[in-house]
């Protein structure tokens, strides 16, 4: 299903939530994710808060970064071998996550576990103490949130308070001030938490509690982002409409993938944009589920 939103120079958001179209339009090189600053107001200004807030030092975050910038894809296929050969720790028997998903311990527990976990794919000696994570936790959290913000007012308010550059600031100094490594334990390791909420739901739930193995739960958990932006470069006709420069395109990942529960939709697996830490996020979903389950007795 599509939807436009198109007010003449002041906004124009194409949403598309269907796989196939979300494919044809992530697949056309008339669109991309290297924002300009063209099109109606809201769209430039739109494109021009994303590029602040996902930029450090100068270097953009790798999702920000254009479908033919040969550095992002080299980055993005050396990772995506380096995680394929990483195996998923060894969660001990009280892990935060564990007991999480088993319902015997609160998700303020768990986020910093997670992210101690994901920032060591990047850095084997980050282990911050316990205050120094529930710190980077809350930062990571107000970060994704503010980064998140559709609301003009509130860029404003970030803007003149400085909050959303402290939080980036301190999640940067926790991992030497490297975009992706911002980029894991900053924003895709929310995907990971709202995979944690439902594998909890899961385990919630008798009937799927006994029914799911480790495979088949983390199908069945994994939480896609909610949309991803695209920026129509040229005059193009795109399943749901027809572009001017500037238009700006959300494909809502969520919605496609829950409809289908396809990981391949959910991580983007076959495209130029693909998720390099799909395999080791399956993994690891896998990995907590198991042992959540260890201690269940069978019914
Ligand atoms: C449930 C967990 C996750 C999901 C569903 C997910 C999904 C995605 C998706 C859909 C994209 C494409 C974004 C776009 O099209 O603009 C992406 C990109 C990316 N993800 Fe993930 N992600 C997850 C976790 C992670 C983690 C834990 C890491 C790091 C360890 C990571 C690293 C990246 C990077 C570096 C990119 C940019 C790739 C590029 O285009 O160069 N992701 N992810």
């Amino acid at each position: 299903m599509a939807r436009r939103i198109r007010i003449p120079l002041l906004i124009d958001i194409l949403e598309v939530d269907d796989a196939a179209s979300i494919d044809a339009i992530n697949q056309d090189p008339r669109l991309d994710r290297a924002y300009g600053r063209t099109g109606p107001l809201f769209n430039r200004m739109l494109a021009a808060r994303l590029m602040r807030v996902f930029r450090l030092d100068g270097a953009l975050f790798p999702t920000m970064l254009g479908r033919t910038d040969a550095a992002r894809a080299s980055a993005q296929a050396a990772l995506a071998a380096r995680l394929q050969e990483t195996p998923v720790p060894d969660l001990a028997d009280d892990d935060a996550m564990v007991a999480y998903v088993r319902g015997a311990a609160a998700r303020e527990k768990a986020g910093p576990a997670l992210q101690r976990l994901v920032g060591r794919l990047f850095d084997p000696a980050f282990t911050p103490a316990e205050g120094e994570a529930q710190r980077l936790w809350d930062a990571a959290i107000r970060f994704d949130a503010a980064a998140r913000s559709p609301n003009p007012l509130r860029w404003l308010q970030q803007a003149l308070f400085g909050t959303l550059h402290a939080d980036r600031n301190i999640l940067a100094g926790a991992v030497g001030r490297d975009p992706m490594a911002i980029h894991a334990i900053g924003i895709a390791l929310h995907n990971i938490m709202k995979s944690l909420d439902r594998l909890r739901e899961c385990h919630d739930d008798p009937v799927r509690r006994f029914a799911l193995d480790g495979r088949s739960a983390a199908i069945a958990a994994l939480a896609a982002p909610d949309a991803v932006l695209r920026q129509a470069k040229a005059v193009a006709d795109v399943p749901g409409g027809s572009l001017t420069p500037g238009t700006l395109v959300q494909l809502k990942l969520a919605d496609a993938a829950e409809r289908r529960l396809d990981p391949a939709i959910a991580f983007q697996s076959p495209s130029w944009n693909a998720c390099p830490a799909a395999g080791f996020v399956a993994r690891l979903l896998a990995a907590i589920w198991i042992k959540a389950r260890a201690k269940d007795e069978q019914p």
